[in-house]
């Protein structure tokens, strides 16, 4: 706020052509910075908050394949923007529940998560393919992408808070931290694997909740 400030007073002063353009860069930059910041704390408020409320109610556990359609549908425009295929596996039963224990809208972002950093590594006219897994009492979630692979020097951090590598980086290192603690908290676990045919799996398991 104190930067923006002081920009905006400089604004309001005798300044060069030039000096204006160095101006707004540096207004730019600081608008930019304030939504990093914000990021930053939201992903910490997220984290605390779901370690003060682990009360789910079974009653409200959220379908895995409805949360896949819904992210589908969102990301759907960024995805045929860059010219990559986002998909769900033809092969998952679409008449059954995928119910999974967890929260609808932490979930999606999960999965939105995941979704995103795909598409990042892709390609063009490659495919981004989202599958469910049943393994009796857990249900695998899988976002498998035909990218370059995880780069070696970030395999054992990827999770780790601001772990960002070179190329294909997002905003700033949080999305994959961000999933793992919301998996974890919920009983289940992530990890990621290269695929045989090339390309990256991330995935994810969740526990089914009691009674379903
Ligand atoms: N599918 C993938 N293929 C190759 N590398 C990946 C893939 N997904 C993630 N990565 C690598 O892991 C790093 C960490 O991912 P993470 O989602 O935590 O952060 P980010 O995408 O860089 O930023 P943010 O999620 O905060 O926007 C990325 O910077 C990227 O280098
Ligand atoms: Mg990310």
């Amino acid at each position: 706020m104190g930067i923006k400030g002081g920009f905006e007073l400089l604004s309001s002063e005798p300044i060069s052509d030039k000096g204006r353009k160095f101006l707004e860069i540096g207004l730019r930059q600081a608008n930019r910075q304030e939504s990093l910041i914000r990021e930053i704390l939201q992903a910490f408020s997220a984290e605390l908050e779901s370690f003060k409320s682990f009360h789910l109610d079974p009653e409200k556990s959220p379908d895995a394949l409805q949360a896949a359609k819904e992210v589908l549908e969102a990301l759907l425009p960024a995805f045929d923007i860059n010219q990559v295929k986002l998909r769900i596996d033809g092969a998952v039963n679409q008449s059954r529940s995928w119910k999974v224990v967890g929260e609808k809208s932490r979930l999606e972002r999960v999965i939105s998560n995941l979704a995103e950093n795909a598409l990042r590594h892709s390609s063009a006219n490659s495919t981004v393919t989202i599958r469910l897994i049943d393994e009796s009492d857990r249900i695998l979630v899988a976002i498998d992408d035909e990218g370059p692979g995880i780069a070696p020097e970030l395999a054992g951090a990827l999770f780790q808070k601001f772990a960002q590598g070179k190329k294909g980086r997002g905003k700033i290192g949080l999305g994959l931290y961000f999933c793992r603690i919301t998996v974890e908290h919920w009983g289940g676990e992530i990890g990621h694997h290269p695929r045989e045919e090339g390309g990256t799996r991330f995935w994810f398991r969740l526990p089914k909740p009691q009674g379903n």
